[in-house]
């Protein structure tokens, strides 16, 4: 699969409904959101009063992000908001199990996210437990970093074992994608490529959009 999910933490909150119509009318996938705690990540973001014109505004499934301690708190109520997929950080908890049975309990899409300082190994055991895995590309808490390339090694590993065991999850990657760099993350077996200031910074969105989409 190749999915565009633009991340809303680059969009202008001055004129999100502008930037959510630009969204609709994209050839985006999904929309990407980002929630930041100051603790998980030294950077807070926005949380659930966003969730209301995110729903109400954008026409797109809500990817949430979850970049936060104790997930098992919220992530209910993120489901509760409107969130079609809910991912949260392997390192922020003991055991994933049980927060990702509160996200299916809603009927929501899951999805286990790690930073790059975390063996990519440790996804291995729960790949046939989650809709999605997020590889993040750049340490959690700011957008427009720099993509960090030990990432592509990564995706092929994931990309492999997803195959080996015929699973359907998903890849998401996520920091520093931008249309230089979009054809060489498929190619290595991404599914979903976030993208916030590539796409929000650009002169013309959409058509950032529709390349990094377009690509082969
Ligand atoms: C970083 C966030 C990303 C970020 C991506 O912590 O998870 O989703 O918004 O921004 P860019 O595409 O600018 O790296
Ligand atoms: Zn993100």
């Amino acid at each position: 699969m190749k999915l565009i999910a633009p991340s809303v933490l680059s969009a202008d909150f001055g004129h999100l409904a502008d930037d959510l119509e630009m969204i609709n009318r994209s050839e985006a996938d999904w929309l990407h959101i980002d929630v930041m705690d100051g603790t998980f990540v030294p950077n807070i973001s926005f949380g659930f009063p966003l969730m209301v014109p995110f729903r109400k505004y954008c026409s797109k499934p809500l990817d949430v992000h979850l970049m936060i301690v104790h997930p098992e708190k919220y992530v209910e109520r993120f489901c509760d908001a409107g969130a079609w997929s809910v991912g949260f950080h392997l390192e922020a908890v003991d055991d994933p199990i049980p927060v990702l049975n509160l996200i299916k309990a809603k009927g929501v899409r899951t999805c286990l996210t790690i930073n790059p300082d975390i063996d990519v190994k440790r996804l291995v055991p729960y790949l046939d437990k989650v809709d999605m895995v997020l590889l993040m590309s750049v340490f959690a808490g700011f957008g427009g970093q720099k993509f960090i390339p030990e990432t592509m090694d990564k995706i092929r590993f994931i990309r492999s074992e997803i195959d080996k065991r015929g699973l359907n999850t998903l890849i998401e990657i996520d920091g520093g994608v931008n249309t230089g760099n979009a054809a060489e993350l498929f190619a290595a077996g991404a599914d979903v490529l976030v993208a916030g200031s590539a796409v929000f910074g650009a002169k013309d969105p959409e058509e950032a959009i529709r390349t990094m989409k377009k690509v082969q």
